[in-house]
């Protein structure tokens, strides 16, 4: 991927920084984190025919633009068949949150594509077992956001009933909505993500990615969305920016995947830095790192390049605690132990 960069290059000591330093994540799709050859491994044992050669995937990686991006994540989705493969899939992921020193993370699953596979109650408990066991394994924690893709909104209701089982057991945060926004407004969603919030459940949504700021708009007050991923797209609307900095709603923002998809141009700096003087809450994430080659560690780089001071990116890792679904004792023990880490890496530059 070739990032606009400015003539700045992060320095040996910033990069170490970066990927050392204890982070939270907020906007990571479980199917987009599996590793090319997990899901050889899971295709071959499922019978799987994956739609290119294993020759050919470097080109299917390239992404000419949303629905080409959408055509390989289905084509990786699809992969996933078993309950082993969840088992193997989440303990794959946690041992990834450990070696980037991701100790936080909050995961969508496309739910919409897995549901009829799996008697609910059954998949909840490998969710569970699974998580747990990689949290005493690699001291890392995650929780799930199951969320709605858009273009099957007939799964609305079923997913919702998922969720909520999911969330009842402690596995799940809320409900999402990723997938396509074109032809698939919020207002689509309206009445399960009411009953969801009603229900007392977290609720986000994709927004402003591919569609403009009216989507952003629908997703935060017809959804309720207490965090939009992606959402640069809200910059078109200065009377909405002007609101959602007010009223600090958190954007998840990820630039590789604006890139990778083509949402942001490869010779324009990523509008990140507009959001952020705009008074926007941000943060930063990978969104599909297996699909966009890209770390946590390196999404923070990418801003560097872009002129962004060490001391900014660590505020924007710590807004990531703020913004997360944690409690308050939990995000001021993790604000903490990140303070620690702070205090004792900041000399030597
Ligand atoms: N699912 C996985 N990645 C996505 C993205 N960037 N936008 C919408 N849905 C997604
Ligand atoms: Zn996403």
């Amino acid at each position: 991927m070739n990032a606009p960069l400015t003539d700045r290059k992060a320095t040996n000591f910033e990069v170490d920084f970066l990927r050392r330093m204890p982070k939270v994540e907020l906007h990571v799709h479980l199917e987009g984190a599996i590793s090319p050859s997990t899901i050889r491994t899971m295709a071959a044992r499922n019978n799987v025919t994956l739609p290119v050669s294993e020759g050919e995937l470097e080109n299917f990686f390239k992404f000419r633009d949303f629905d080409h991006f959408l055509e390989a994540y289905y084509a990786a989705t699809s992969t996933m068949l078993t309950l082993e493969d969840w088992r193997l899939m989440i303990d794959q992921f946690m041992a990834d949150r450990r070696e980037q020193n991701i100790v936080y993370s909050e995961v969508f699953v496309s739910a919409s594509h897995h549901l009829q596979r799996y008697d609910h109650d059954e998949w909840i408990r490998v969710l569970s077992e699974s998580i747990g066991e990689g949290e005493e394994r690699y001291g890392v924690r995650i929780r799930l956001i199951p969320d709605i893709s858009r273009e099957v909104p007939e799964t609305s209701r079923p997913v919702l009933d998922f969720v909520t089982k999911a969330w009842e057991n402690g596995v799940a945060l809320g409900i999402g909505l990723g997938g396509p926004e074109q032809g698939f407004p919020p207002e689509l969603f309206t009445d399960v993500f009411a009953e969801a919030k009603q229900a007392g459940m977290h609720v986000v949504a994709h927004a402003g990615e591919t569609e403009g700021a009216a989507s952003v708009r629908g997703a935060w007050n017809g959804l309720g969305a207490e965090r939009i991923g992606h959402g640069l797209r809200v910059l078109e609307d200065p009377d909405l920016t002007h609101d959602m900095a007010a009223a600090r709603v958190p954007f998840e923002v990820n630039p590789t995947s604006n890139y990778c998809i083509g949402v942001v141009s490869q010779d324009s700096p990523h509008p990140i830095r507009g959001m952020i003087d705009s008074g926007l809450v941000v943060t930063v994430n990978s969104d599909d790192p297996a699909l966009f080659g890209n770390s946590l560690a390196q999404e923070f780089q990418l801003l560097i390049e872009q002129g962004f001071e060490l001391e900014e990116l660590w505020k924007l890792n710590l807004d990531a605690i703020g913004a997360s679904f944690l409690n308050e004792t939990e995000k001021e023990t993790l604000t903490q132990q990140f303070c620690v880490f702070h205090t004792e890496n900041s000399g030597g530059r």
